[in-house]
């Protein structure tokens, strides 16, 4: 099996594999450039970003001869827009090497006095200041007045927004104190998180979409065409930098600093001077803790040499300075509190534990909430009884590391026992449900515990009648996750009620109940709303069988089990029978752990079960187990008499097709990924979710990532949704 080039140690990578990976690392950084600094919308996490960039620079360092004309690692910026004006900046607007961890720092401090043949334990002090999470500025005063405001570009050619920059309150028109001639003063413009939560807030009230971020929602601010735009956004500005200066007033970078401030800037509060690599660390670690609590955005502290002199004899190495290094923040890490654990019931019962948060930025979106997955994971165990997290346990009141991988919920890394309230006691994971007061219990083996209640657990019944209408399932329009909220909370003597999916198909016999207890009587209805979801359940009396199965919400039972079900039964009957002779041969939970499996294989019906291709022991066991639950039973008995079941459509099993098995992927514009998924199975194909080496053909549509890459790796064939429609066709 080949793999993927990326997950290659650099110190392995062979010259040919090696000039492969640069080719590849130049373009991706270079679409996300694009994405970042031209369209204000970057796509993936600045962590992901610097660890390419790391990658591409490790590999050029390996090998210097391969480093591309045009490498990643000697650009800074994005592209230009093409509506503003451009401003060429009289001394390079550069960007800063970075730094990952306090080792890093100590080999920066130990590479600047090595490089001005200071001894290693001589004092070089070093400031150390935030690093902003915004859009650089550069402003230029001449007699104390703003000519222009130029945004950094590539670095040596901005664009021109001075009239934007004019209606920033931070940026004064004209400067106070005493200022040189000529002075290019440069900072960071950004809004404050309140600002930015305000302006979505407002977004969405006026139905809008709403922003991702503060920085791109400065980005895009200050790069408006109307300033009018710019003006009724709150944004900020933060000086700490210059360019050409007529006549320096100080020759330190904090004395720079305080009259920058003299002239009417805002300079951040958070800048000190350190004579020792640990002091300025300690400072690095206070910010991290204080970065939370901060009204703004921050990714990292930045040092700098603060004698000037020293700056100049240091000078630059291509795109940054020598004497300058941006300490960055692990990648989407923050500390908040822990203000309480919520148990959320789901549909099979499962009691998760949810952290609700102090709200945090993490990785430019606030999180409030977080997974603790289990009442193992919350003790610090993991799923093979090994310490997690050293052991450490979690509990309200803590402070905890937050963390966000890609997309998925945010999780919690760490607990900082150092900051845990002298009250506090062990999380005690709930032994009754809270939504039922049933006895909640873990199975052995299982991590998971799980409410007994079934039908009777409100949240059990509500997350399965969601599961029942959602959109894989019945799908039934005009219904959804509130409307289902509201049939549920009606009492039992309202002729509405929905308890069960069964209720669902006897709502409009129901409804001719007295006039003011009408459906198209109640409050978020009307006359048309409630014929219209009287017509859309009506329709949906007659499902297909794997959507049927699919719906019941039986764990385990996806929606490709559920086709494959209902491709091998064909028929309800035929299907539920089974089960029961399973159930009944099997009589599995009566019989103990060693004669169990004996006994199951001697089922027919057991064997019919789990030798259906996809289908293992734990399908099985689920199945059994809840068609043989009484209430349960009799909830989906009563549902079938109501339906009309349509067998699947018959494989054309000598399709080309036969036995394939196809992943689809990107955006597809002549079909909808389920539709996609239906033509694969009718061909007798299977259609699965990711790629493997088992996988025979990728479909991809535009925008597809990172699975036709893999494909790709995999040496797959991969065909566009043209090149689909026409081998279907002649299949
Ligand atoms: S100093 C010659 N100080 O970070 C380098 N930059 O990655 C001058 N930034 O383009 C930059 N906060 O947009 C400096 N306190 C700070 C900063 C800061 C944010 C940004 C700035 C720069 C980028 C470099």
């Amino acid at each position: 099996m080949e793999i993927s080039l990326r997950e290659i140690d650099v110190e392995a990578l062979d010259a040919e594999q090696a000039a492969a990976e640069l080719e590849a690392l130049a373009a991706e950084l270079s679409a996300h450039d694009e994405a970042y600094h031209t369209k204000d919308a970057p796509v993936v996490p600045d962590g992901v970003y610097d660890r390419l960039k790391q990658r591409n620079e490790a590999i050029e360092t390996r090998f210097p001869d391969l480093k591309l004309a045009d490498s990643p690692s000697e650009k800074v910026g994005g592209k230009l827009s093409s509506k503003f004006e451009k401003i060429t900046h009289r001394v390079a607007m550069l960007s800063l090497d970075n730094a990952f961890n306090d080792d890093d720092v100590r080999d920066f401090s130990a590479r600047l006095k090595r490089f001005l043949k200071m001894p290693a334990h001589a004092v070089l002090p070093l400031t150390a200041e935030p690093k902003i999470d915004g859009l650089s500025l550069a402003l230029r005063y001449e007699k104390g007045e703003l000519v222009y405001a130029a945004t950094r570009g590539n670095g040596q050619v901005g664009e021109n927004v001075t009239s934007n920059a004019r209606t920033i309150a931070d940026v004064p028109a004209k400067l106070s104190g005493n200022p040189p001639d000529v002075i290019e003063v440069r900072g960071e413009v950004y809004m404050t998180k309140d600002d930015f939560a305000e302006l979505n807030r407002a977004q969405e009230e006026a139905g809008k979409q709403t922003y991702v971020n503060p920085r791109n929602t400065a980005a895009g601010s200050l790069r408006q065409l109307d300033p009018s735009i710019t003006a009724a956004r709150p944004l900020k500005f933060f000086a700490y930098a210059w360019g050409e200066v007529s006549d320096m007033p100080s020759d330190t970078q904090s004395g720079m600093v305080k009259k920058l401030a003299e002239y009417g800037f805002s300079t951040n509060p958070l800048m000190g001077r350190f004579e020792t690599i640990e002091a300025l660390l300690e400072h690095y670690h206070r910010i991290e803790m204080e970065r939370a609590d901060l009204a703004y955005d921050i990714d990292g502290v930045v040092y700098k040499v603060d004698d000037l002199g020293l700056q100049e004899r240091l000078g630059f190495v291509s795109k940054s300075p020598r004497w300058a290094i941006a300490h960055k923040f692990p990648a989407e890490l923050a500390w908040t509190t822990l203000l309480a654990i919520d148990i959320q019931v789901g549909r099979t019962g499962a009691l998760s534990p949810v952290a609700r948060l102090e709200p945090i930025t993490v990785g430019g979106v606030v999180v409030e909430n977080a997974t603790l997955h289990n009442e193992d994971y919350i003790a610090g165990i993991d799923s093979k009884g090994q310490p997690i997290r050293d052991g450490k346990d979690i509990r309200v009141g803590d402070t905890v590391q937050v963390y966000r991988a890609g997309d998925v919920i945010p999780k919690i890394a760490d607990v900082d026992l150092s900051r845990r309230p002298a009250d506090s006691v062990p999380y005690q994971f709930p032994t009754v449900c809270p939504e039922c007061g049933s006895e909640a219990v873990r199975e052995e083996g299982d991590s998971v515990r799980r409410c007994t209640g079934g039908l009777i657990c409100p949240a059990q019944a509500t997350e399965k009648l969601k599961h029942f209408v959602s959109r894989q399932a019945f799908d039934i329009e005009g219904l959804g996750s509130k409307q289902v909220e509201y049939f549920y909370s009606l009492p039992d003597d309202d002729p509405l009620h929905i308890r069960t999916p069964k209720d669902i198909f006897t709502l409009a016999e129901r409804d001719q109940a007295e006039e003011l207890r009408k459906l198209r009587n109640r409050e978020g209805f009307g006359e048309t709303s409630a014929a219209n979801l009287f017509a859309a359940i009506e329709e949906k009396r007659t499902i297909p069988l794997a959507r049927l199965i699919f719906a019941l919400g039986i764990r385990h039972v996806g929606e490709v089990v559920g086709a494959d079900l209902a491709r091998h039964f064909e028929t309800w009957d035929s299907f539920v029978s089974t089960i029961d002779t399973a159930a009944k041969e099997a009589v599995a939970e009566t019989v103990v752990a060693k004669e169990r499996k004996a006994v199951l294989a001697a089922s027919p019906a057991w064997s019919e079960i789990i030798n259906i291709d996809g289908i293992g022991d734990s399908v099985a066991q689920a199945l059994t187990k809840t068609l043989s639950q009484e209430a349960e039973r009799a909830s989906i008995d009563a549902l079938i008499a109501m339906l009309t079941i349509e067998s699947p459509e018959k494989i054309e099993a000598n399709s080309d097709f036969a036995g394939k098995t196809i992943v689809f992927t990107g955006s597809l514009e002549r079909m909808s990924r389920d539709e996609a998924k239906a033509m694969a199975l009718r061909l007798g194909a299977k259609a699965a979710g990711s790629v493997s080496s088992k996988t025979d053909l990728l479909v991809a549509g535009p925008g597809a990532g990172s699975k036709l890459k893999k494909a790709q790796d995999f040496g797959i064939e991969t065909i566009d949704e043209d090149e689909w429609f026409r081998r279907v066709e002649g299949s």
